[in-house]
């Protein structure tokens, strides 16, 4: 068992499991801890690798990261629960339908995707992971921001971005980039999700195409498509009011 570092709210109720993407941390999802209704039950943890979370020996797969959650869910005497996952996240959550569906009352996808890795994606993810564990997250501090917002961020977004992936673990950078490459195809998945499902898809998203979520959303029995007109890849940050009423209304 990893004991993840877990920021929570409330211990009572169905609780809503906040789970970030790469190269970041729960911190990711601060408008959303602060202003998602007081009657939520939230669990916002740092995934192995991440944050303030340790990183165990060895590699790891997004099925690892999964198994750590559903372990967490316990632990927080969470059976049944809502989650939310952006983007790497994302691929978490398809991980945790497949291995425990009857546990999840509802799902968002934040800015994510079904589809696996091309070779071109994967090569590049070990270019990224080799990088990480020389020189250490500073480089996508430097180049990942300005390509996951969109044309006009809200003040604060940009800095916010670059503290937490400045301060991302290299190990844990490097095993993330390699179990996503590793990941296998959710599209097959799609049709038999039976929660309520909510996907969030930014109008201006430069690392996930929208297009590739609205197909998604189609594919999903009943899944409601929320267009962030004005966000890049983290519209948690960049339209945080609309993601966090629509995460209400989901957990409610
Ligand atoms: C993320 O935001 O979690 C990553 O950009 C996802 C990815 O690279 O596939």
């Amino acid at each position: 068992m990893i004991p993840l570092k877990v920021t929570t709210r409330n211990d009572r109720g169905p609780a809503l499991l906040l789970i970030h993407g790469f190269p970041l941390d729960h911190r990711i999802w601060t408008p959303q801890l602060e202003r998602l209704p007081s009657s939520i039950r939230i669990v916002a943890p740092d995934l192995r690798g991440c944050g303030s979370s340790p990183l165990p020996p060895g590699p790891c797969t997004i099925d690892d990261y999964a198994r750590d959650l559903l372990t967490l869910m316990n632990e927080q005497k969470a059976d049944r629960f809502y989650v939310a996952g952006h983007s790497m996240g994302g691929y978490i959550v398809f991980s945790m339908l497949r291995q425990a569906p009857n546990r999840i009352l509802g799902a968002a996808l934040v800015s994510s995707r079904a589809l696996p890795d091309s070779d071109d994606v994967r090569k590049t993810r070990e270019t990224v992971a080799e990088r990480a564990e020389k020189e250490g997250p500073g480089f996508l501090a430097e180049s990942m921001p300005a390509r996951a917002v969109g044309e006009t961020p809200p003040p604060g977004v940009l800095d916010r971005l670059r503290t937490i992936m400045g301060e991302a673990q290299p190990a844990g950078v490097a095993a993330a980039a390699r179990a996503m490459a590793a990941r296998i195809d959710s599209t097959p998945g799609l049709a038999r999700i039976a929660c309520p499902t909510v996907v969030f898809a930014g109008r201006q998203d430069k690392i996930v195409p929208p297009a590739e979520s609205e197909a998604m959303a189609k594919a999903i029995p009943g899944a409601r498509l929320v267009w962030c007109e004005r966000s890049g890849h983290v519209p948690m940050l960049e339209e945080s009011d609309l993601v966090t009423r629509e995460l209400a209304s989901l957990a409610r």
